[in-house]
């Protein structure tokens, strides 16, 4: 995605002079780019494109549009290099726009819907995150974001929906951790189980413990069902602030962290240390902020965690002190195939 990609050409003796003007106006106009791949995923178009390319009006048709204005938005995604104008008026799947397919198994569709649906409006907001440094959905809304969901059953099938989606498409612990010698794993804020379910798929002799919010376990169960895993996996609903299940020898704290602030973080590890025996371990799965300037997703990721949660994204050091005050005392910091890092911990002493 190039600025002339979305500008068109420059003459050439303007190309060097207007470069960063080009990068720039790419980089104002991002928004545009995200709501209108929001909307084609909202409508389901890549779906209606996955046998092949098909004309613009067809797919109007089935998806409920206008077929002019689709025509306009295709049109500009494309330019982006999402979907492909294979003929006038005929469109078809990039690699990309494969992604927004909801049967692609690293699929962004759900992720996309739920920042359009959920997270989109709250960003504007962001200038007053920055100037008070307080949780701009919190502020605006009134509630917490997680109460939010509690109150809307849509919105939270919504948002957990989008937690597969971010799941399939990043590292987890099964990267870096072998379960083989695992009795029970407890997953503390499971959403719908994606990634409880991958490991006991994969290790048939371990136990699990989904354990989220009340609420989101009962919209969980049916995905543990289908995955046929009620026999070896309890679900239990609760509140992590207060306390998680005991009798785990592993616990797993998968992109959880990041929606809290320090001191409610202290709170959640300090429920798993207590819930844990002392040959218990800790498995705590983030996008772990590195040094220096270059580009990572973790840093936009804890810019989110401002707006939507007051919670933040950490350095290993910062998730290391956090952990000793809780009473752990961390092994190792182990890099997974893409974007996160699992941070190892034990008791300490
Ligand atoms: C960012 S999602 C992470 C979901 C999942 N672990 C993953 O890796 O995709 C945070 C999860 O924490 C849960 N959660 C939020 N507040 C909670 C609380 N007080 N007690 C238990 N779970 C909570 C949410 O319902 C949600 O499923």
């Amino acid at each position: 995605m190039t600025g002339a990609a979305k500008h068109g050409p420059v003459a050439v003796s303007d190309a060097g002079s207007r470069h960063d003007s080009l990068v720039m106006l790419d980089k104002l106009t991002g928004y545009w780019v995200s709501q209108a791949i929001y909307a084609a995923a909202r409508l389901g178009v890549a779906d209606q494109l996955a046998a092949g390319p098909r004309p613009v009006t067809e797919v109007a048709a089935a998806v409920g549009a206008n077929a002019d204005a689709l025509y306009r938005l295709l049109r500009a995604l494309a330019g982006e290099g999402v979907f492909h104008e294979v003929a006038p008026g005929v469109f078809g799947l990039s690699p990309f726009a494969e992604l927004l397919r909801r049967d692609h198994p690293r699929s962004l569709a759900a992720l996309s819907v739920m920042f359009g649906d959920l997270q989109y409006q709250p960003w504007g907001d962001v200038l007053h995150s920055v100037r008070t440094g307080e949780c701009a959905y919190e502020t605006r809304q009134g509630i917490e974001f997680f109460e939010f969901l509690r109150r809307d059953p849509q919105a939270a099938h919504t948002f957990s929906e989008a937690m597969t989606s971010f799941l399939n498409t990043c590292g987890t612990v099964l990267d870096v951790f072998d379960f083989t010698a695992v009795r029970r794993v407890v997953d503390v804020g499971a959403a719908h189980g994606t990634l409880l379910c991958s490991i006991l798929e994969r290790y048939t002799d371990t136990a699990g413990v989904l354990f989220d919010l009340p609420h989101v376990v009962a919209d969980a169960r049916a995905h543990v069902e289908r995955a046929g895993l009620l026999g070896r996996c309890e679900l239990v609903g609760g509140d992590f602030l207060d306390q998680v299940p005991a009798g785990g020898d592993v616990y797993m704290l998968s992109t959880i962290l990041h929606d809290w602030d320090d001191e409610r973080c202290l709170r959640i590890l300090r429920n798993c240390r207590a819930a844990m025996g002392q040959e218990g371990r800790l498995l705590v799965t983030e996008l772990v902020i590195g040094d220096g300037e270059g580009p990572f997703f973790g840093k936009w990721l804890d810019l989110h965690m401002l707006v939507m949660h007051g919670g933040r994204d950490r350095t290993a050091a910062e998730y290391g002190r956090l952990l000793e005050a809780a009473g752990f005392a961390v092994e190792r910091v182990a890099p997974t195939s893409f974007l996160r890092s699992v941070i190892e911990a034990v008791p300490a002493g």
